[in-house]
C-alpha cells in the first residue's frame, strides 16, 4: 500500500543563506499591480522544483487513471519572519481545523486533494488524535504488558482508520507544507499553474489565514534583532501590505477553475458586505464568510446572486456534528454547476 504522499522536507527553517541585500529596490506600499513586483523582489524557496514535480505527478496520475476532480485546499496560518536567520516571527491564530476537516469531506466525496498546509498544523485524519485535541496516549490502554486501543474509542477510530487507508490506497491526498508567507505564495502560484491543465474541474478552497502585512526582503535584518536597535526602549517595525494574489490566481495562474475564498471578520455587521466586495474585486465564484467567535457553528455562503447561512442546531452542536459536513456538499454542488456551465 502506498503511503500518504507527504513531501519529506521541512519549511519551518526558511533559507538563511541570503543575507540582507540593499541593492533590491524598496518595496512600496501595495497597489493592485504589486503581485508581479513581489515575485521579482522575493526569491522562491529552494525546494520549490521538488514540490512542483510532486504536484505534476499527482495531477498526471489522476488525469490518466481516475479522472477525479482535484481540489487544492489551503490551511493554517502563514508566518512573517522578522529576521532572515529567524528567531522571531509574526504568526496568527489558525490551527488548520477548517482546512483539515474540509479536506476529509472532499476526500469522502470523491475528490483528490492537494493539501497546502502550515507545517505542524492539523492534518486530515491525524487531526482526530492530535496534541491540540488529545494526547494520543489517552486512546491507549495496557493489557498484560501489551498496548491496546481503549475499547471506548475503537469504533470511532476504526472509521477514521478505514478512511485514512482508503486515501492511501487511492493516492488521493498530497500533503504540501509551508511556513512563511513567501513559501505559501510561491507554492500556491506553482500549484495553480500546474492545475491550469484541469480547467473547470479544478477547485481552489482557500481557507488559509494569510498574513496581510510582512517585512519585504530588502528591509529584513540578516541576524537576530539586538536590543541596541531600539530607540528609547522601543522597537519599531515597519510592515508592508502583502499584495492580494486572488486576482492573479483567478485571471492568470489557474484561469477557468472555480475559486472559493474565505472572509474572516470579528464584527458580524460587516461580514456579508466584505464578502460581497471580495467577489466584486476578484470576480471569483464563492466567498464563505465566518466570524472568529462562531466559525465552528455557522458560516455564510456569498455568491454574486445570493447569500445564505449554514448553521448547526443546538442538538447538532451537542452531537459534535462538524459544520464542514454541511459545507463541502454545498461547495461541490456549486463546482458541478460551474463545470456544466464551463465544459473543458
Ligand atoms: O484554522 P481554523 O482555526 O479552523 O480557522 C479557519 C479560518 C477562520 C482561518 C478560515 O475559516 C478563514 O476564514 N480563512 C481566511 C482568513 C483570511 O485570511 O481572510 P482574508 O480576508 O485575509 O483573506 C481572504 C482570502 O484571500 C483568503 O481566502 C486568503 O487565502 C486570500 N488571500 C489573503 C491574503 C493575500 N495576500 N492573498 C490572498 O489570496
Amino acid at each position: 500500500m502506498s503511503p500518504i504522499h507527504q513531501v519529506q522536507f521541512h519549511t519551518s527553517f526558511p533559507d538563511t543563506s541570503a543575507a540582507i541585500d540593499r541593492r533590491i529596490p524598496e518595496f512600496a506600499p501595495a497597489h493592485i499591480s504589486d503581485e508581479d513586483k513581489y515575485f521579482r523582489n522575493h526569491e522562491p524557496p529552494a525546494y520549490l522544483p521538488e514540490i512542483e514535480k510532486e504536484i505534476e505527478q499527482f495531477i498526471q496520475f489522476h488525469k490518466e487513471n481516475t479522472n477525479r476532480r482535484i481540489v487544492l485546499v489551503t490551511s493554517g496560518g502563514t508566518t512573517v519572519p522578522l529576521e532572515n536567520n529567524t528567531v522571531r516571527f509574526i504568526d496568527n491564530f489558525s490551527a488548520g481545523t477548517r482546512g483539515a476537516t474540509s479536506a476529509e469531506y472532499f476526500l469522502e466525496n470523491g475528490y483528490a486533494v492537494i493539501f497546502l498546509h502550515r507545517e505542524y498544523s492539523l492534518l486530515p485524519y491525524s487531526r482526530h488524535y492530535s496534541h491540540s485535541t488529545n494526547c494520543f496516549l489517552d486512546f491507549m490502554t495496557e493489557n498484560n504488558g501489551k498496548i491496546e486501543i481503549n475499547s471506548k474509542y475503537t469504533e470511532e477510530m476504526l472509521l477514521v482508520l478505514r478512511k485514512y487507508n482508503q486515501a492511501q490506497a487511492n493516492n488521493t491526498l498530497l500533503l504540501i507544507p509551508f511556513t512563511t508567507v513567501n513559501q505559501y505564495l510561491y507554492t500556491l502560484k506553482s500549484a495553480a499553474e500546474k492545475m491550469h491543465v484541469l480547467g473547470s474541474t479544478a477547485l481552489f478552497y482557500l481557507a488559509a489565514a494569510v498574513s496581510d502585512f510582512f517585512i519585504p526582503k530588502s528591509r529584513l535584518s540578516e541576524h537576530k534583532i539586538q536590543s541596541s536597535a531600539t530607540v528609547d526602549g522601543q522597537l519599531q517595525i515597519n510592515l508592508s501590505q502583502v499584495p492580494k494574489f486572488l486576482s492573479r490566481l483567478v485571471d492568470n495562474w489557474a484561469q477557468g477553475a472555480m475559486f472559493v475564498s474565505f472572509k474572516l471578520e470579528t464584527d458580524s455587521n460587516i461580514l456579508i458586505q466584505k464578502a460581497t466586495t471580495a467577489l466584486e474585486r476578484y470576480h471569483h465564484q464563492l466567498v464563505i464568510g465566518n466570524l472568529l467567535q462562531t466559525r465552528k457553528n455557522e458560516v455564510v455562503f456569498v455568491t454574486p446572486n445570493d447569500s445564505h447561512w449554514i448553521k448547526l442546531t443546538e442538538d447538532e452542536i451537542k452531537d459534535h456534528i462538524e459544520i464542514e459536513s454541511r459545507m463541502i456538499p454545498e461547495v461541490i454542488k456549486h463546482h458541478s454547476e460551474w463545470i456544466t456551465q464551463h465544459p473543458n
